[in-house]
């Protein structure tokens, strides 16, 4: 491409598009590699395949190597690895970059299964955690010993949307020789790019807003050549490498992030405020909000009210039977136990991600029976509007 200023959205488009190595090099569309191997007519063809080209599918594939072109992009980082999913991108990476005795400070407010991961996995490796509120960061410094290798924070937790001061963690971080990992799952990096802001390390469950169509399941890292050129082998030794097929999947959707993100930024920030606004909702967490505790902080990292994330969440009475009326009334946002798709979703985090919690600790994280979880889709917003409306009637008394 000619050496000119072209807009990110353009760019895109034409990153990781070229089939490397091959005859056939410029399809419109990147080809999908099917096949577990490469073959060669020679031991010195085999010698020099060895050192850069394909052999196996564990170790390398066309297809994730397109893809990861096109996160590193995206996320402004060196390099990137493609993994089998979100949780297989996480794990690999502390197995490659913590040691036992090893120390990790991770915000409480986190994934379930991350913090399963921090508070069940890592300990069998003689890893600790502590997971704390990061919404005041003296916890953050407080938590941090002589031997914290990483801290650890999602941009917005979930369900919550409490905003990760990601410069201000990268600072304590790095003062005290520990890496900051960050979890870009909720907003993307057409929202923020938090190598940017001072992260080492991004994850992405590329099955969510990345992918976008909610039809497969892929991770990725991004970080420095060093840093990944490290968690390759264990990648390989782990076997969690991403699927071709589903590599493949995530470059077609990937295509469309920036169309998609966009109208469902702004869709989620339009109806967190209509929802603000209607007389059975309690509670709206969306950052847009002038509402939101941490709108200025939200400001800073995001910019502007409609490019910050398609995720909120809402409170109603906590009504179980109702609850269950509103849903069956809504016409557009239907369960599931996913995000990040063309359609709007709806989640539980009390019957869901935050069941296997007490009560107690839930409600002290703001999670309530009342708390719904909303993945904003690119319908129209004014119909999203209008359907929410209708079904939230059921709470009138
Ligand atoms: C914030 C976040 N991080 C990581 C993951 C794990 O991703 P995957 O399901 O692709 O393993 C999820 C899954 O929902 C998630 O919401």
């Amino acid at each position: 491409m000619n050496e000119q200023n072209f807009s990110p959205a353009t760019e895109l488009l034409y990153k990781g598009r070229v089939v490397k190595g091959m005859d056939f090099n410029k399809p419109e569309a990147f080809p999908l590699f099917a096949v577990t191997a490469f073959t060669m007519n020679s031991l010195s063809e085999v010698r020099e395949a060895y050192k850069s080209k394909y052999t196996y599918v564990r170790t390398g594939n066309p297809d994730r190597d397109a893809l990861s072109e096109v996160v590193s992009f995206l996320e402004g980082g060196e390099k990137s690895l493609i993994f089998s999913s979100g949780m297989g991108a996480i794990t690999t990476t502390m197995m490659t970059l913590l040691q036992p005795g090893d120390h990790v400070v991770c915000n409480r407010n986190i994934y379930g299964e991350t913090f399963d991961v921090m508070t069940k996995l890592l300990p069998k490796f003689g890893i600790q955690s502590d997971l704390v509120d990061f919404d005041d960061l003296s916890n953050v410094k407080k938590a941090v010993k002589p031997n914290t290798k990483m801290i650890y924070a999602e941009v917005l937790a979930n369900p919550s949307m409490n905003v990760a001061d990601i410069p201000a963690l990268a600072k304590i971080a790095h003062d005290n020789g520990a890496l900051l990992m960050i979890d870009n799952t909720f907003t993307t990096a057409i929202a923020v790019k938090p190598i940017a802001l001072g992260a080492d390390i991004v994850i992405n469950s590329m099955t969510k807003f990345m992918n976008g169509h909610s039809d497969a399941i892929c991770g990725s890292i991004t970080s420095t050549a060093e840093i990944i050129d490290a968690i390759h082998p264990v990648r390989m030794l782990t076997g969690t490498p991403g699927d071709p097929f589903a590599a493949w999947m995530m470059l077609r959707g990937i295509g469309t992030i920036d169309l998609r993100l966009k109208k469902q930024m702004a869709n989620a920030a339009i109806l967190a405020k209509a929802l603000e606004n209607n007389p059975y909702v309690l509670k709206v967490n969306h950052p847009s909000l002038e509402s939101f505790p941490q709108h200025d902080l939200a400001l800073k990292i995001f910019k502007s009210n409609d490019t910050m994330t398609g995720m909120l969440s809402f409170v109603v009475p906590e009504d179980m039977d109702k609850i269950d009326e509103f849903m069956l009334k809504l016409n557009f946002a239907h369960y599931a136990t996913t995000l990040g798709g063309l359609r709007s979703t709806l989640n539980h985090p009390v019957t869901s991600s935050h069941s296997h919690m007490p009560d107690e600790d839930r409600r002290k994280m703001g999670v309530t029976p009342g708390m719904f979880r909303l993945s904003v889709g690119i319908e129209d917003a004014e119909d999203l509007i209008a359907d929410f409306t209708q079904a939230l009637e059921v709470f009138k008394k």
